[in-house]
């Protein structure tokens, strides 16, 4: 019989919140993320606002959108904003050089896309161009859009239908600079930053801004130490790092299926995904060495799995299936994050809509809602709650000589003192019994929900749009103080206790 896990689930500190930020999502110029996903033809026939296609929209209210990042990704650092401002049969017509070659019209600028996060009730979180523009063209964008002076600058936003300053704080500067942003080494770049950081104005109306520093790809723990040596903790507020999950694990050449994958890829993808709990703990070190009081956050503002793009797709538009193992991938890192609350404090999926690892998948007027978008639905409640501290630890799941952890978790306490419990079991045979011990919570009842499927490269379609889909879950039950949980194979459960 499967031996029962021993959980504490401790007090924590009442200061130390998971922030909202963790649960940040991206949309690029990339594919139909933005084109034919948010913003679509005005003869489509869905519900729109504008361009804005609002079943999307409304999809995405329900699990909170912390922030919105855009235009890029790659893309931002030939993002020039000008061109997508004003009247719009007058924008020039562009190439997307980095994603397809696509024909960009431009007809989605920075007013569609501030639109668009008003919509969403969600912050937007824009990446600066470092790599094919100007310190001034940054300079120019933000008082365009922050200023309240009378300047000809905020004249012309007024002109274009938006009257008072946006005040957009949070703003990265420059993305990927060692790579698709200019190939710069650390040392050129923190030069460079630091020259965009100090014309990175506020002004007086707008709240401070937020700059967020270009960080490293994976485990470049140089381009991460240069960075917090290089730049006064002062000019910047946050530093990124971007760490995606391929099934093989393999840049050049497949990255492995989306779909009818096998068990062994499942793992192997698992495994790689894992690998996030110490690419942060190192670079959190870092950042300590640097920043002992933790002023400086760390942004994991691109994450997910990356697979091979869906057979007779544009290999250019990364667009790609997602199954339960998505699913399982997006709750193991999630709680990866909601434990590293105290330097982890924001992180965006990569990306929202049609690209990568989606939340929302469209064909024409169809829409689906990815297991991915159900497990963001199911963590929406550790938003700025208070982190507990898990003590536990897990069994193993087993494929040939290797071995991963079984089961991963995270657990918070919101402000009416409800307590959530997210965990995922990612073995696809064995369920887990879990007894849990409560320190300093009361609470008189607990209930749940859980995603799960018979198979883990379960996905669902346009035909099948509910294959995966979230239900209540039973197998939880409160014994004296304790909770006492069994959790089925291959499943992302989160608990209620009140
Ligand atoms: O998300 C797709 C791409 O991945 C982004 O444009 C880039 O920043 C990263 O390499």
């Amino acid at each position: 019989a499967a031996q029962t896990v021993q959980m504490t689930v401790q007090p924590g500190d009442p200061k130390l919140q998971i922030s909202k930020h963790i649960y940040g999502h991206f949309a690029e110029h990339l594919g139909r993320c933005v084109y034919d996903g948010f913003w679509v033809d005005e003869k489509l026939n869905v519900p729109k606002q504008g361009r804005i296609r609002m079943d999307i929209v409304e999809a995405l209210r329900k699990i909170k959108v912390a922030n919105l990042r855009w235009p890029g990704g790659c893309y931002a650092d030939a993002y020039h904003w000008r061109d997508g401002v004003g009247p719009t049969a007058q924008r020039p017509r562009t190439i997307n050089t980095w994603w397809g070659d696509a024909t960009e019209d431009n007809s989605f600028g920075t007013h569609e896309f501030l639109e668009l996060c008003k919509l969403l009730g969600t912050e937007p979180y824009l990446a600066a161009n470092v790599g094919s523009g100007t310190v001034q063209e940054m300079a120019t964008w933000m008082e365009y859009l922050n200023s309240n002076a009378d300047t000809p600058l905020t004249q012309q936003r007024k002109q274009n239908g938006h009257p008072e300053p946006y005040g957009v704080t949070m703003w990265g500067i420059g993305n990927e600079s060692w790579g698709c942003g200019g190939n710069m080494t650390a040392d050129y770049y923190t030069d460079v930053y630091k020259r965009y950081a100090t014309f990175a104005h506020n002004y007086p109306g707008s709240p401070p801004l937020k700059r967020i520093v270009s960080g490293a790809n994976g485990d470049d723990a140089n381009w991460t130490e240069t960075c917090m040596k290089n730049i006064p903790l002062n000019m910047m507020w946050g530093l990124t790092l971007h760490q995606y999950t391929l099934p093989t694990g393999n840049w050049n050449g497949s990255k492995g299926k989306a779909t009818g994958f096998s068990e062994q890829e499942y793992f192997n993808t698992m495994r790689n995904c894992l690998k996030m709990e110490d690419i942060v703990t190192r670079h959190s070190a870092i950042m300590d060495k640097y920043d002992p009081q933790k002023k400086v956050a760390l942004l994991v503002d691109e994450w997910g799995v990356w697979t091979d793009v869906e057979p007779g797709t544009n290999p250019g538009f990364l667009y790609q299936q997602n199954s339960l193992r998505d699913a399982l991938v997006a709750g193991t890192t999630l709680n990866i994050f909601n434990n590293h609350a105290e330097r982890v404090r924001g992180a965006n999926l990569a990306q929202a809509v049609n690209v990568l690892q989606a939340l929302v998948l469209t064909d024409k007027e169809r829409m689906l809602l990815t297991p991915t978008y159900h497990v963001f639905d199911l963590y929406q409640v550790h938003q700025d709650a208070q982190l507990l501290p898990l003590q536990f630890s897990s069994p193993e799941y087993v494929m040939g000589n290797e071995k991963i952890p079984a089961l991963n978790a995270s657990a918070s306490k919101d402000k009416n003192g409800v307590v959530h419990i997210s965990l995922v079991n990612l073995d696809t045979k064995k369920s887990q019994k879990l007894e849990t011990a409560l320190g300093g919570v009361t609470w008189k009842s607990v209930s749940g929900r859980i995603l799960t499927s018979p198979k883990v490269n379960d996905y669902n379609t346009f035909e099948k749009p509910n294959t995966v889909k979230l239900a209540s879950f039973s197998g939880a039950k409160k014994r004296g103080d304790k909770l006492a949980v069994e959790i089925p194979p291959q499943s992302v459960v989160v608990l209620e206790l009140k």
